[in-house]
């Protein structure tokens, strides 16, 4: 209503408020390497068309004459009062699409009142990203290293740094096959970004140390990067600073880089591992990527506090299940022992009252904050997550439900 308000005296949103407009807005501005990062899934798109698909087969059924004067979007998570259903996902090399980054998407997210996973990808250390947020609500994202002293330090960082929980996020031992990065020959981490978690640790810092002076030939192996290439790179390094030719010239940033790739993937993680960590921290540690209703059951026998059923907007497996297809048997298994929370194909806030109608706690938007970051920076991003939080307050007020535990099953029906 206040949005339709300030319009007649002359009010212009700061990005496009419908979902569609801002989309196809934020990727003709991105150069073509941030668009093919943050646009593409696994393949030729199988499961991202699928997350959309599947909030097609759902349909809610509004009902009339309920009294919705008072309406409360706050939810209960951890213990801990939640201003809404709403966190933002962790989204990686975010500088891609703002040479601000997390810094804005921190600033964006405390203006809106959402909570923030900060992702270990992200393009600030975690200590930086905290300090913008405040007293916002924040929790980190891990990617389980193959170094666990790295883990153990990136863990205890993330306690000091006031994150109130732990999202360890399973489905990316791997990146997935995505081709457009693949044609591009993945210029983001050749160029060194998204590894600022990495490079500002001091466990990190020691591995790289260590690699600098016990050179491998792995970097002499590889092919001298094609004069296009170089030229581009500096093109986007002009764009982007702090990433420069470094990466390719000097001994150490490229060092980082190949230590960041040797201990990225973890092939090696089995359920038991768990254990390991919870020894480690006393945070709630949810597990994200879940997909499959034995997986729940499994990683609630191994001790997590919460699951993030998410199929990493199908950046991951090419031909999988949607996301939200997923949700139900998952909410089955868990039947209320843990939270349950959802991603991967948000868009509207009629999607984020589907999935909470199906059992999700909370919801996480991905990729619209980043568009939101990409044509508006930190003023974007405030907006795209308010716009959730006011059209879900509309979504409720037209459906007759004045709370989010008002959100049931019985509030839609297959299409
Ligand atoms: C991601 N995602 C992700 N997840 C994670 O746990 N750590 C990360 O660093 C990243 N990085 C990342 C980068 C980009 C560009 C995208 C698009 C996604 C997955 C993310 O948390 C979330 O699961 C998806 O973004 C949800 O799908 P939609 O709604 O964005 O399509």
């Amino acid at each position: 209503a206040q949005i339709y308000r300030r319009g007649v005296f002359g009010y212009r949103p700061a990005v496009p408020v419908s979902p569609d407009v801002l989309e196809t807005k934020a990727y003709a501005a991105m150069s073509p390497t941030a668009r093919s990062y943050i646009h593409t899934g696994a393949g030729r798109g199988d499961t991202m068309s699928a997350n959309r698909d599947a909030f097609d087969q759902w349909r809610i059924v509004p009902r009339m004459m309920r009294d919705t004067q008072q309406r409360d979007q706050s939810i209960e998570l951890f213990g801990r009062r939640l201003d809404s259903p709403f966190l933002t996902a962790p989204i990686g090399v975010s500088e891609m699409a703002h040479p601000d980054g997390d810094l804005a998407l921190a600033r964006g997210a405390r203006a809106a009142g959402v909570p923030v996973i900060i992702s270990t990808q992200a393009s600030q250390p975690m200590e930086d990203i905290c300090a913008e947020l405040g007293d916002q609500e924040r929790w980190y994202q891990l990617y389980w290293s193959k170094d666990d002293e790295l883990v153990e330090s990136l863990v205890r960082r993330a306690e000091r740094a006031g994150c109130t929980a732990l999202v360890v996020t399973l489905d990316t031992t791997l990146l997935g096959w995505r081709v457009e990065d693949l044609d591009l020959a993945w210029l983001p981490f050749a160029r060194g970004m998204g590894i600022a978690q990495y490079t500002s640790d001091p466990v990190f810092q020691r591995l790289v140390q260590e690699r600098v002076a016990n050179p491998t030939n792995e970097t002499d192996d590889q092919p001298r990067p094609r004069p296009g290439a170089v030229r581009s790179l500096a093109k986007l390094s002009r764009t982007y600073p702090g990433s420069t030719l470094d990466n390719l010239r000097s001994p150490e940033p490229r060092a980082a880089v190949e230590t960041f790739l040797d201990v990225f993937s973890r092939l090696d993680l089995t359920w038991e591992r768990l254990a390991w960590l919870r020894e480690r921290t006393s945070l709630p540690i949810l597990v994200k990527g879940i997909q499959h209703p034995d997986d729940a059951e499994l990683a609630l026998e191994h001790g997590v506090d919460g699951i993030v059923v998410s199929n990493h907007g199908g950046r991951q497996v090419d031909g999988a299940i949607g996301s939200l297809a997923a949700l139900p048997g998952v909410v089955d298994v868990v039947a209320g022992r843990v939270p349950v929370l959802f991603d991967s194909g948000i868009r509207c806030a009629a999607d984020a009252f589907k999935a909470l109608a199906l059992g999700a706690t909370a919801v996480c938007i991905g990729r619209p904050w980043v568009w939101g970051l990409a044509l508006g920076g930190a003023d974007g991003v405030q907006q795209v997550l308010e716009t959730y939080r006011a059209e879900l307050d509309l979504q409720m007020n037209l459906t007759g439900v004045t709370s989010i535990g008002e959100i049931t099953p019985e509030t839609i029906v297959p299409a």
